[in-house]
């Protein structure tokens, strides 16, 4: 008994060891050097929420004069939001961020249908 317990304690010891090397692995794989982990260095939601969430809001649902994007992938293609964000549109501020931030934000909300 005692030592099927311990085969047990061991065996998940072990899953759990090698999903953590995994998800290190794949992490890595994706981030410029020197992101040491956890969050990804360009992380769309949190831009999102950081420069545009103040006027469409946290849950992207808008308010008053300021357009709900929570279908906003199903209207525009990634380009076209990115083209938006650069241009600005009527009273939204243009260029409010720029490069990889912009592309990334873009198609994070290209894929909101
Ligand atoms: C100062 C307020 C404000 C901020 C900040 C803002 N927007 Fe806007 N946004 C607007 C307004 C107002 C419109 C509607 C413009 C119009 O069509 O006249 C709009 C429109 C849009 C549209 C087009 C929606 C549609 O259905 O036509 C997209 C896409 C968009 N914004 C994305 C963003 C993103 C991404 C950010 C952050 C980088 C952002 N906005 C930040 C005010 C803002």
């Amino acid at each position: 008994m005692k030592r099927k317990l311990f085969g047990f304690l061991l065996g998940t010891g072990l899953v759990f060891a090698l999903a953590a090397c995994g998800g290190g692995n794949d992490n890595a794989a994706k981030e410029p050097a020197g992101n040491n982990g956890g969050a990804t260095a360009v992380n769309a939601e949190e831009i999102y929420k950081g420069n545009c969430a103040s006027c469409h809001g946290q849950d992207l649902a808008g308010a008053g004069s300021f357009p709900s994007l929570q279908t906003v992938g199903a209207k525009y293609s990634q380009d076209e939001i990115a083209g938006i964000i650069e241009n600005g549109r009527g009273a939204m501020p243009k260029g409010i961020i720029k490069g990889e931030e912009k592309d990334a934000v873009a198609a994070w909300l290209a894929e909101k249908k």
